[in-house]
């Protein structure tokens, strides 16, 4: 009896795993299919399925899991279908992807993971993923979308991030993405705080469609609550800017002064980066409250005031190089850098020509990014050269020279 038993089970197993596609490997709850167009379906959707189902054909292209009891993905859990190119998983209880479980999908263009219980995705699959057109994460628990994430993402079209939890998007979110047609941000409680203005000009400047525009809202602060995000006054918001000016010859002593204004809302922090043979120094606030205290030595010799002044005592040659003021705020970075080397008896400064209203902010590096600013500012490097005072000048009193206006030649001077 036993042998029989075991033949009957066999042939069971067997009708079930072919049922439509002779050849086609199927796993018992799912119907396969062969499309028109070559295409090999496998469609698991309604089958009040907890897990994937296992036995998926290895040449399965289209695979529906919509509307299951799905709770987590792991890692493993669609290795049996490399050549995926369209999975649906909306309508779960996905609360959880293990990372590395759509990474081994290199075909994959649709990818529905709308209403599920998403509170994080596996971002980083998503560089695995640049056959990626369609990407459907609304109605979940989303929180955050990390910066970069959706970089390289060059064929995806459409992004549906609806129906989430975003308060906010960091700065260049959607850049990098060149087919992006449509993208769904409504329904997410976003804090129009100055931070997500970026969000305003993109969408009025991307020829993607922002669909429900007039649904994607402020929740905060108060005084937008409910008005659109493509709404946010640009009053409120506004770059910084940046000028560095070199306040010379103070009366006691061979102090260098350098000043660093800047205007922007909301106000920029100011913050100075220095780079000498010697030491690289990036000072993020003032120091000057530090500094009087009587902190001797070499460490706090750049003298960072709260107004933007920086102040160098007994400039030497060791302190020749390049000085960077950076204004910075939740719209955007600004640097405006000055090179300072030591001049012989001569006071090649003297011969510089003041105040020119044209001197603007020359010189000066705006920065999109919102993060690092770029190194490329180099090459606007200006120059100023420095002569310590050895004797009294006539007219002394802080001397102001407009830096902007400095042509790159200046460095000349130095031989
Ligand atoms: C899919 O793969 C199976 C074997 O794994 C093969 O028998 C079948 O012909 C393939 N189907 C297509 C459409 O390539
Ligand atoms: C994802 O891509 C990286 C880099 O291209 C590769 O090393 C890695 O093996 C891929 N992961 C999978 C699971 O295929
Ligand atoms: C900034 O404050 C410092 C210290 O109080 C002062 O020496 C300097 O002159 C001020 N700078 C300007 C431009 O007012």
């Amino acid at each position: 009896m036993r042998p029989l038993l075991g033949v009957v089970a066999l042939v069971t197993l067997v009708s079930l795993v072919s049922l439509v596609s002779p050849g086609l490997a199927c796993p018992a709850p799912c119907s396969c299919s062969t499309k028109k167009n070559g295409r090999l379906l496998a469609e698991c959707a309604y089958r009040e399925l907890r897990d994937v189902p296992r036995g998926l054909s290895a040449n399965i292209t289209i695979l529906t899991l919509s509307a299951n009891r799905l709770g987590r993905l792991g890692r493993a859990s669609l290795a049996e279908a490399p050549e995926l190119q369209s999975l649906w998983l909306g309508y779960n209880r996905i609360s959880s992807v293990e990372p590395g479980a759509f990474a081994a999908l290199p075909h994959l263009k649709n990818l529905d993971l709308s209403h599920n219980r998403l509170a994080d995705f596996p971002w980083q699959d998503l560089r695995n993923l640049s056959a990626l057109q369609i990407l459907k994460l609304s109605n979940n628990r989303l929180a955050a979308v990390p910066r970069g994430a959706l970089a390289g993402l060059r064929e995806l079209r459409s992004l549906w991030l609806n129906d989430n939890e975003l308060a906010t998007l960091a700065r260049g979110t959607f850049e990098g993405l060149p087919a992006l047609a449509q993208l769904q941000l409504f329904h997410n409680p976003f804090d129009c705080s100055c931070k997500l203005f970026w969000l305003k000009e993109w969408a009025h400047g991307s020829s993607a469609v922002l669909s429900g525009a007039g649904s994607t809202l402020c929740a905060a602060p108060a005084g937008l609550r409910g008005r659109p995000v493509t709404d946010i006054p640009g009053a409120l918001c506004v770059p910084p800017s940046a000028q560095l000016t070199y306040l010379s010859g103070p009366r006691d002593g061979p102090t260098l002064t350098l000043h660093c204004s800047v205007a922007g809302s909301p106000p920029p922090e100011i913050r100075w980066r220095i780079r000498t043979a010697a030491r690289r120094v990036d000072i993020r606030g003032p120091t000057a409250a530090r500094d009087r205290g009587g902190a001797e030595g070499g460490r706090q010799r750049f003298v960072a005031f709260k107004n933007g002044t920086m102040a160098i005592p007994d400039f030497g040659k060791e302190d020749e190089g390049t000085y960077t003021c950076l204004a910075v705020n939740d719209v955007g970075t600004r640097d405006v850098s000055v090179n300072v080397a030591l001049a012989g008896s001569a006071n090649p400064a003297e011969e510089l020509p003041r105040d020119d209203p044209q001197a603007g902010h020359a010189g000066g590096h705006g920065c999109a990014e919102g993060g690092q600013p770029h190194p490329s500012a180099a090459a606007e490097k200006l120059v100023i050269v420095y002569h310590v005072p050895g004797r009294a000048r006539s007219g002394a009193g802080a001397r102001e020279f407009r830096l902007g206006i400095l042509p790159l030649a200046l460095g000349l001077l130095l031989w």
